[in-house]
């Protein structure tokens, strides 16, 4: 069963007495357990797929439906990662991940004593009490994303949560996003611009072109080298 669906989106902006199509009809299924990357070259609608998705901008027509309600336009209900990380620079890490805590009117102290518990999977431990500005690139976005997770949701929207990182610290933090996925059972859509990345995180991959699926792509298992080169030439053909 699909855990979270897009149907016939469509979504256009106005800009300067223009109006242009950005998303022309997007479909898409999450199911438990599944893992998509969307990869497309800069301005194709990834981030917006994914505003529309977490409810905090509304389609032009389609729908979104989770666990086969309506959620169109409905925010708080997905665990959503915008492109910038958005910590409060006045608060704590501690406080910025219990953020969807207060913001639902949850009991802040059991939830606190949750995070406190959780900080070390996500390599945070020794940072509670850091504000953003004392943090490097690779832990504030490990804050985002441990408040991301902090929504309680099942289902989490990743808008380039490893770009702008060394690629060791991106090493290092895909290997611990796969393995907390695994860990808590998520379902994930991750947008980014490094395929080599989607292979090794995704189960299936969605190539986005000017506003429409062109081709998705499922990851087998177990790639060697090989493959691997010749699955990631074959979807940057597309893009
Ligand atoms: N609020 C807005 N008003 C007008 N145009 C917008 C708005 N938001 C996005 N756009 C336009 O929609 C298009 C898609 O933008 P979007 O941010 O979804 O691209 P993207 O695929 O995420 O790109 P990137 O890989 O660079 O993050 C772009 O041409 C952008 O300028
Ligand atoms: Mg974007």
């Amino acid at each position: 069963m699909s855990l979270l669906t897009a149907r016939d989106i469509h979504k256009s902006f106005l800009f300067k007495g223009e109006l242009s199509k950005v998303l022309r009809g997007i479909n898409l299924e999450l199911k438990k357990d599944d893992f998509i990357s969307i990869v497309g070259s800069s301005g194709c609608g990834k981030s917006t797929l994914l505003e529309l998705l977490s409810g905090i901008s509304l389609p032009d027509s389609g729908d979104i439906l989770y666990d086969d309600q309506v959620i169109t336009g409905q925010t708080g209900i997905l665990g959503y990662m915008p492109q910038e990380d958005l910590l409060f620079p006045w608060l704590k890490t501690i406080d910025n991940i219990l953020l969807p805590i207060r913001v639902q009117g949850k009991d802040i102290r059991v939830h606190r004593q949750k995070v406190l518990e959780l900080l070390p999977i996500f390599g945070l431990e020794a940072f509670a009490d850091y504000l953003p500005w004392q943090l490097s690139g690779g832990l504030r976005q490990r804050v985002a994303l441990a408040r991301t997770y902090m929504t309680g949701s099942k289902v989490l929207l990743l808008d380039e949560p490893l770009a702008n990182l060394d690629a060791i610290t991106r090493n290092t933090l895909q290997d611990w996003l796969a393995d907390i996925v695994r860990k808590l059972g998520l379902a994930v859509i991750l947008v980014t611009h490094d395929i080599d990345e989607a292979i090794k995180l995704s189960t299936r991959i969605e190539v986005m072109k000017e506003g429409v699926f062109l081709a998705d792509f499922a990851v087998p298992d177990h790639i060697d080298e090989h493959e691997q080169k010749l699955f990631k030439e074959s979807i940057r053909a597309l893009i």
